[in-house]
């Protein structure tokens, strides 16, 4: 059954460890992720982006395989699925088609038409039993077409969006997504500070968690970071691992072509870089 990420990530907060988000494309990731968190007893939360929604033939179908595999791999942790970087309109979609989470990114819009429509949504979500997240400030570089500068949030923006009733908050504290650049100079930790001071103990959310530096995750998990999000992450690993046994020429041994032994590399792969990454997040033996 899936469940909305807000006793999650209260948990979360209140254990000082962080849940992990990671997206999914396929049955193949979502298949690697849910039995990864199940192994390491783990609660979980899958990510979809709008784009990788739409390359899934929409929400819905999302929605029905996810509710299915969890109940045909005899999921037993706490399973929460979320829209990534939602619209407004993908939002709405998202609510109907039985996501039990969503994040509505408005960090485009004047801070005025955040809050409102932010309100709006708080509201619709709340009714239905469905967490939600909000953005403040900008995560910088792309995903899945969303673009930003990558502005660090302003802790009394974070305040007003965080009074909206928001069961978690997103932050940009010069975190970015996809790969960090040569030179990238760090988490700004004293604006995460600020931001904490000003929010008290709502979850706060780590966007763009591919290639943060150990020592760097665990100081934003000790100053309140309680959900951390990886996608870039589990494509390279994929694709690597997919590469390789191509390269070795395994698809062309017996019946490597076989989609179900094509992809088996690269599926592993997801499930050695997610258990990884629960671990070192400390949601491990959570759930
Ligand atoms: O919203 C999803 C993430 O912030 C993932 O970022 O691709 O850099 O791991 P990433
Ligand atoms: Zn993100």
């Amino acid at each position: 059954m899936l469940v909305s990420a807000k006793e999650m990530l209260d948990k979360a907060v209140a254990g000082h460890y962080a849940v992990g988000q990671f997206n999914i494309n396929n049955l193949e990731w979502t298949k690697s992720i849910l039995l990864t968190a199940e192994e390491l007893k783990a609660p979980v939360i899958l990510g979809v982006s709008e784009g990788a929604g739409k390359y899934m033939t929409g929400f819905k179908t999302v929605a029905a395989m996810v509710k299915a595999m969890d109940e045909s791999l005899g999921i037993t942790v706490p399973v929460a699925l979320h829209l990534d970087h939602g619209t407004y309109e993908g939002s709405y979609k998202c609510i109907e088609a039985g996501f039990s989470s969503i994040m509505f990114d408005g960090s485009h819009y004047p801070i005025e038409e955040n809050v409102e429509k932010t309100k709006e949504l708080v509201k619709v979500c709340h009714e239905k039993g469905i967490s939600i997240e909000a953005e403040v400030g900008g995560i910088g570089g792309e995903e899945d077409g969303v673009v930003s500068q990558g502005e660090c949030a302003d802790p009394k923006e974070c305040k007003a969006i965080a009074d909206l009733g928001v069961d978690m908050l997103a932050a940009g504290i010069g975190n970015i997504h996809g790969k960090y650049p040569e030179g990238w100079p760090g988490l700004r930790f004293d604006v995460l500070e600020s931001i904490k001071a000003e929010i008290g103990d709502m979850p706060l959310v780590l966007h763009g968690g591919t290639g943060i530096p150990e020592d760097m995750i665990k100081k934003a998990i000790s100053l309140g970071v309680a959900k951390i999000n990886v996608n870039t992450e589990c494509q390279l690993v994929f694709a690597d691992a997919t590469r390789k046994y191509v390269e070795a020429g395994k698809d062309l041994e017996g019946k490597g072509y076989d989609p179900r032994k094509l992809l088996a590399p690269g599926a592993q792969a997801i499930r050695d870089i997610v258990a990884e990454k629960i671990k070192l997040f400390g949601s491990d033996g959570k759930a």
